[in-house]
């Protein structure tokens, strides 16, 4: 009887659909926490902070920026690290008094939260 349930344990694990990469509790989290305010749950530049800045965030579940992120695979890690923007988010954030903890990120971190919007934005909602 043992036997059988954890036979049908496997059964049932494997029958289970893969986690997508949607899941990743990290890269949600990150991105929860340090992009929502201005990019939205969604992606599509719904935060409340998203119309406080010239220009203001864009929707990056767009076709132009699904395009870019096909040609430019690094673009979600790259604005985080090199800041393109020079200093319009942190001067945006100041403006509307929203304070974000500093943040030591780790490889990992930039994985999960360009694992996690990718799929975001893939899934085109
Ligand atoms: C204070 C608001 C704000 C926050 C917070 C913010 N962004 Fe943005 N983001 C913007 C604005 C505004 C733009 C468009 C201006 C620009 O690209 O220079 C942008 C552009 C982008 C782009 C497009 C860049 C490109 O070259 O096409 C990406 C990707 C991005 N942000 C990712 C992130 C990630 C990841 C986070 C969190 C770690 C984040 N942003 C946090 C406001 C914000």
């Amino acid at each position: 009887m043992k036997i059988l349930s954890i036979a049908m344990l496997g059964m049932l694990s494997l029958s289970q659909p893969l986690p997508s990469f949607a899941d990743n509790a990290n890269g949600k989290n990150i991105y929860v926490q340090r992009c929502a305010v201005c990019h939205g749950a969604d992606i599509k530049g719904s935060g409340p902070l998203a119309n406080k800045s010239t220009p203001p965030t864009p929707d990056l579940t767009s076709a132009a920026f699904k395009k870019r992120l096909h040609d430019y695979p690094g673009v979600i890690v790259s604005s985080v690290i090199l800041r393109p923007n020079g200093d319009l988010i942190p001067k945006t954030l100041r403006e509307n008094g929203v304070k974000m903890a500093p943040f030591a990120w780790k490889v990992n971190d930039f994985r999960d939260l360009n694992q996690y919007m990718t799929s975001v934005i893939a899934k085109g909602r």
